[in-house]
């Protein structure tokens, strides 16, 4: 028995912020940010929320999928984003979807890497038998969390949401590979505004007082550790499950940096073709892209029957993972595969 995704969707904010509206708030150029990241542009909520995006995105998805929202036993949804803490983000999109028969909780903090192991958690569960239909969801307002004078990461960032729908199905299983080193966390983080060691301050009265979050980042040490290790565990998914890279049909990387897809498809010998890319008109968007880009990739039907897709993302904590699926999609319209 495995978890296989059936359906996907995605929900892209209207509006758009490009390159030069970005060179007009921190000294940074067009040039300079398409030839160092590949990022022409990136979409940045107005009207729309993290819990409103994952929602939409969700519910694209279950259409995509023919799966009703009653059918769910299990919604799960990444993000470091969410206009939400209690109730979070999956029960505030079971409550939209009227999915009265999931059971709902989200996976924070592991940003970047947090879709890849959102799938895997779906994966195990429905593999084990514990549930039958999973919705799993990467919903992002990093707009909401950057730090809009930090030239450094500015430029990188947008919003967006993804969602996948997982049966369980007979089949042959993939185990991934997880990896996490806390001990190298600085180099990606995101503290209090009023205090960079993150420790919340009180006022004299002893009340907490509303602190500013935002991302800062080491970008020199996330692209070697991102270099490095995404190889790395590729590697080791393939060797996990007796597979040759040539069996991979697909790469879908965590869409941070063209640079580091391209580094990646060079360390592993792979033609570039195999690593499709989409970061050119979202930036970053975190727990959403490996999501997002699945959705484009489902929907233009590049995705085709039976083929081997390898998922990989990396990201804070440090953390970074890999998984291999054999998803059985539908195009929209499609009458199925
Ligand atoms: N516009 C123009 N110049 C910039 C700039 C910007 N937005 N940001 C930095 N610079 C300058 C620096 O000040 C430096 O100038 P100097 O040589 O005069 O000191 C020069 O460009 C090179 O800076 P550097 O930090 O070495 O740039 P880089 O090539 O490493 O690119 C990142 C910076 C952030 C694009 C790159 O490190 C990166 O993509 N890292 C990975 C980030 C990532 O993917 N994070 C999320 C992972 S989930």
């Amino acid at each position: 028995m495995t978890g296989s995704i059936c359906g996907t969707g995605s929900y892209i904010p209207h509006y758009t912020m490009d390159n030069y509206a970005i060179a007009d708030l921190v000294e940074t150029s067009d040039e300079w940010i398409q030839e160092r990241t590949g990022v022409i542009r990136r979409h940045i909520v107005k009207e729309e929320t993290t819990v409103s995006m994952a929602a939409e995105a969700g519910r694209r998805a279950l259409e995509n999928a023919g799966v009703s929202a009653e059918e769910l036993d299990l919604i799960l949804v990444a993000t470091i984003s969410s206009n939400v803490i209690l109730p979070c983000t999956a029960c505030e999109v079971q409550r939209s979807l009227g999915a009265v028969n999931a059971t709902c909780f989200d996976l924070g903090g592991a940003a970047c890497t947090g879709f890849v192991l959102a799938y895997n958690t779906a994966e195990a569960y429905l593999a084990s038998g514990v549930y039958k239909t999973v919705l799993i969801i990467g919903s992002e307002s990093l707009s909401s969390i950057t730090n809009w004078k930090d030239r450094g990461t500015c430029i990188l960032f947008g919003d967006g949401a993804g969602a996948a729908v997982l049966k369980a199905e007979e089949g042959r299983r993939y185990l991934p590979v997880t990896h996490s080193e806390g001990g190298k966390g600085a180099a990606l983080t995101c503290r209090s505004r009023n205090d960079s060691n993150g420790i919340t301050k009180k006022n004299q009265a002893g009340d907490i007082k509303e602190e500013e979050y935002f991302i800062q980042m080491d970008g020199q040490a996330v692209f070697k550790f991102a270099v490095k290790k995404v190889p790395e565990v590729i590697q080791e998914v393939l060797e996990l499950n007796r597979l040759e890279k040539e069996d991979i049909d697909l790469y879908i990387l965590h869409q941070a940096n063209k640079r580091i897809v391209e580094a990646v498809a060079k360390r592993l010998g792979e033609p570039i073709e195999k690593f499709p890319m989409n970061l050119q008109e979202y930036g970053n968007t975190s727990s959403a892209s490996i999501p997002i880009l699945l959705d484009e990739l489902n929907q233009k039907g590049t995705i085709k029957p039976g083929q081997k897709l390898l998922l990989a993302g990396f990201g804070a904590g440090l953390t970074w993972a890999a998984s291999i699926l054999k998803p059985f999609l539908r195009k929209q319209g499609d009458g199925g595969t």
